[in-house]
């Protein structure tokens, strides 16, 4: 039996939850997870130690996206920045492409999943959320390790990365025009999971057309 073609495009702002649900869905239905926002950090981490961003894109490997201290708000804005150039993007196209069609299933999180990298996911979810609910979250996350750390540090790193990552000339943040919108703020993340899980139970069932 042939393994089927089914991609799952999630695309939204920083700190959304998109993480969270697409290691839900990948664990229900058994599909391959790539979190495509690795792939640019560990771009922006050699960016960060001196190399050409360009360069650090064409010849990443593997074990790159592997190294401690990818999450990181330094490495989360040099990724930012390098993101917003077509050579960086172009580099990365082709191994993103391949992994959203492998045979079996895949889900893929980043910014331009649904709208660049695979325009025909069977399914595509855009999650988003307020700026404050998404910086608290984040800096639930991180305070344990950074006490000194303020909630309006978190927000102002956001925002500068979400206004970055929205303006950029090439494959913006942008939901796609077919996406279904969850927007996490007052939705609780086990509610936000389970919609996903649906609308991917759905689209399985659903008759190809
Ligand atoms: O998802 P993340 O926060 O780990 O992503 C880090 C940065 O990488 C983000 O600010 C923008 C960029 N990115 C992108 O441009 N396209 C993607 N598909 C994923 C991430």
């Amino acid at each position: 039996m042939t393994k089927m073609i089914f991609t799952v495009a999630i695309d939204g702002p920083a700190a959304a939850g998109k993480g969270t649900i697409s290691r839900a869905i990948a664990a229900q239905f058994g599909f391959a997870h790539l979190d495509t926002g690795l792939l640019y950090r560990a771009v922006g981490a050699r960016v960060l130690a001196g190399d050409d961003a360009a360069k650090a894109a064409q010849n990443l490997r593997a074990e790159d996206i592997d190294r401690h201290g990818l999450r990181s708000a330094a490495v989360g804005q040099a990724a930012s920045q390098a993101a917003s150039l077509p050579e960086v993007r172009a580099a990365l196209f082709d191994f993103q492409r391949s992994f959203a069609r492998r045979p079996g299933g895949a889900i893929l999180d980043g910014r331009d999943i649904g709208t660049v990298i695979c325009p025909e996911a069977e399914v595509k979810l855009f999650v988003t959320a307020s700026d404050h609910v998404r910086a608290h979250r984040r800096w639930l996350e991180r305070v344990k390790d950074t006490p000194t750390l303020t909630e309006a540090d978190v927000l102002a790193e956001q925002q500068a990365r979400d206004a970055r990552d929205s303006a950029r000339e090439i494959a913006p943040l942008a939901p796609a025009a077919d996406a279904v919108i969850l927007d996490t703020t007052h939705l609780g993340l086990d509610d936000a999971i389970a919609a996903a899980l649906q609308a991917v139970a759905a689209a399985l069932e659903a008759p190809k057309t």
